[in-house]
């Protein structure tokens, strides 16, 4: 099992205005929010950890049982175990059963297996019932939960999250939130969370990462990244007044 995610002076540039920079360590039973203005990266930062896309450089290394795996990009064991939702789900325009068991089928699961393991993420995300519905006609908040369902049937060793309540009204957001607190509860995974939503870093995470222009600039317990900021930027940005 993936126990821990370390990542050394990675960088990775778009354009001469941009450029990601920065240093991160994720352990196993901790939930990260990663926080910051538009443009400041998180999303890069996240493509790059869940191996969707290689940094230009510096290292990424996954702990697998505690034994260190250098370029985790070409590891098909560590990429089948790592999840990311990005913003947008793209959902197919197939049924929901065959959006939740797509994952599986990649992974080469047994026909037998599919059918219990589908069924069994729905009943997690509260979509039951609604298999044989097609996926592009569910609500946004119901989307949602299936683009979350598609992710835990894989039972991920590590889940990202890319704004994943972004759009949502508050009831559906508190959905959301309470299918990863349960999730969290049940599994002890690494979740790793983009959230431009104040109150779910505060309520979801253990660690709260502040980014700025590509650069992480504080990473501090919960507790104290709401009592007391380590930076004036940070502050500025609880207070709203960073955007
Ligand atoms: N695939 C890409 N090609 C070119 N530039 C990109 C690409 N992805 C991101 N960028 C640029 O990199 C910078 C950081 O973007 P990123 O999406 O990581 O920020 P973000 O913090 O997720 O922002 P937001 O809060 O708006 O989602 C931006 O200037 C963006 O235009
Ligand atoms: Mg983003």
């Amino acid at each position: 099992m993936i126990d821990r995610l370390e990542v050394l002076d990675i960088r990775k540039q778009y354009n001469s205005r941009f450029e990601l920079a920065c240093s991160f360590d994720a352990t196993k039973g901790a939930v990260y929010t990663i926080a910051g203005p538009n443009g400041s990266g998180k999303s890069t930062l996240l493509r790059i950890l869940s191996l969707i896309e290689p940094p230009d450089s510096g290292k990424v290394i996954y702990y697998n049982d505690g034994a260190s795996m250098l370029n985790p990009y070409k590891n098909i064991v560590i990429r089948r175990k790592v999840v990311l939702v990005p913003t947008r789900a793209g959902l197919f325009n197939e049924t929901v059963f065959n959006n939740v068991a797509y994952g599986l089928k990649l992974r080469r699961t047994i026909n037998s297996v599919i059918g219990d393991r589908v069924m069994e993420a729905l009943k997690e995300v509260g979509l039951a019932g609604k298999e044989y519905r097609n996926a592009l006609e569910l609500s946004s908040g119901e989307a949602q939960r299936l683009a979350l369902a598609r992710a835990l049937v894989i039972d991920p060793d590590i889940l990202f999250l890319d704004e994943p309540t972004a759009s949502l009204d508050p009831d559906n957001t508190r959905v959301i939130e309470d299918i990863i607190s349960e999730w969290r509860r049940k599994t002890n995974k690494i979740i790793v969370i983009v959230t431009h939503n104040l109150h779910q870093a505060k309520a979801l995470s253990d660690i709260v990462i502040f980014m700025y222009k590509g650069k992480i600039i504080e990473s501090s317990s919960v507790d104290s990244f709401f009592k007391k900021p380590s930076t004036k930027l940070a502050q500025k940005f609880i207070c709203g007044e960073v955007y």
